[in-house]
């Protein structure tokens, strides 16, 4: 019984989640900054509640339990038994640092090692309801074993040393279904090294759709196209020619961060024609199902991908032309503005993607626009 108890100790420090509260509701009224629900097998809150204390300096928290809850107002422990209430168990308002832990918790694991019956031995199945990543754990040992860990098994062999064989990675693996969701995309080896997949944002049926090129770092970690410096660029152009970015579908060519590290820091590098070509089958998708008037490529990559073929940019500045049923418009990629030297340079920039997009949104608003070419 004794070990038994300490037992439940010691799983209850390990599996308790802490959610931060949102700001208003944190500065009501003795509402701790973080809360936990937590159903431990003895009456083990008082004594795990001794390490919180310890652990969390002044941070004010509560766990609650079917049986009481612990509560530290930041210098002193206040323990309360009570009969469990309804609707006291898990609430859904996920904080930000849970959406990146989940995204980190998917990218880490790696099909081709589950071993499923090690898995519940260490994290015991009883706990992962009140987990966080619980939810996922099912979802990614059925992956693991519809064929991902056998996906990545092959491509892991395959880049050890030994001898050659003749015949190209891709034609050695069996024809398999490809992952239907952008989550689960395995079609180029992007995945492996990014957060998580980023999709789009905006109405998906909006006039006007802007493709850039891929994710940058704070855009994988966020999971939202946009959000980084370069997207900070485009918003002003976007706000210049007169659009807001509510009124945009916001997309990427290609849809996971490819990088390399320097230092440090995660660097970003160009997607190849090969990664450009397997993440259009998302891209079509988006074509298909928000059907715009009007594209913006940004930059080459997002025109070579709209194209379908290694294209100039240059060439396609200032000349507006027919595709998927609607005009594009290609123009320079915020991040080029950004890499100039002075301001001048950058404004200029900055003001030749304003007008592409004052172009487009003219072309959203009319119809039948003059001075085009057919592509
Ligand atoms: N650059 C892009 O092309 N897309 C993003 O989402 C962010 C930076």
């Amino acid at each position: 019984m004794a070990k038994s108890v300490r037992r439940a100790k010691h799983d209850m420090i390990a599996y308790v989640r802490f959610r931060k509260q949102t700001s208003a509701s944190a500065s009501a009224v003795q509402t701790p900054e973080y809360i936990a629900w937590y159903e431990p097998e003895h009456d083990v809150l008082a004594w795990a509640a001794e390490h919180f204390a310890q652990r969390m300096g002044r941070s004010t928290w509560m766990i609650t339990t079917p049986r009481g809850a612990a509560f530290w107002d930041g210098q002193q422990l206040h323990l309360e038994q009570r009969r469990a209430l309804p609707g006291d168990h898990r609430r859904d308002t996920a904080d930000e640092a849970e959406a990146l832990w989940l995204a980190y918790y998917r990218s880490t694991f790696n099909p081709a090692r589950l071993n499923e019956a090690a898995l519940e031995q260490h994290m015991p199945v009883r706990f992962w309801k009140g987990l966080p990543e619980g939810h996922l754990i099912p979802a990614i040992i059925s992956e693991a074993k519809n064929g991902a860990r056998r996906v990545a098994q092959a491509s892991g062999v395959g880049a050890l040393s030994g001898k050659t064989i003749p015949i190209e990675a891709d034609m050695a693996q069996p024809v398999r279904d490809q992952p239907s969701s952008l989550d689960a995309c395995r079609r180029c080896d992007l995945w492996r090294n990014a957060t998580q997949a980023v999709g789009s944002s905006g109405p998906s049926r909006a006039r006007i759709m802007l493709i850039g090129e891929q994710p940058g770092d704070q855009e994988d970690l966020s999971g939202q196209p946009f959000v980084g410096p370069a997207g900070q660029l485009l918003t002003i152009a976007i706000t210049r020619a007169g659009l807001s970015r509510d009124q945009i579908y916001l997309t990427n060519a290609v849809k996971h961060f490819k990088w390399e590290p320097r230092g440090k820091r995660r660097l970003h590098k160009t997607p190849g024609q090969r990664e450009i070509e397997a993440c259009s089958y998302w891209l079509e998708r988006e074509l298909r199902t928000v059907r715009p008037a009007v594209i913006v490529a940004l930059g080459a990559t997002a025109l070579t991908a709209l194209l379908r073929g290694k294209v100039s940019l240059r060439d396609h500045l200032d000349a507006p032309f027919k595709v998927e049923g609607g005009w594009g418009i290609a123009t320079y990629h915020p991040s080029f503005a950004l890499r100039q030297q002075n301001d001048a340079d950058r404004d200029k920039v900055l003001a030749d993607i304003s007008k592409a997009l004052i172009r487009a949104r003219e072309f959203a608003e009319s119809a039948t626009p003059t001075g085009t070419k057919e592509q």
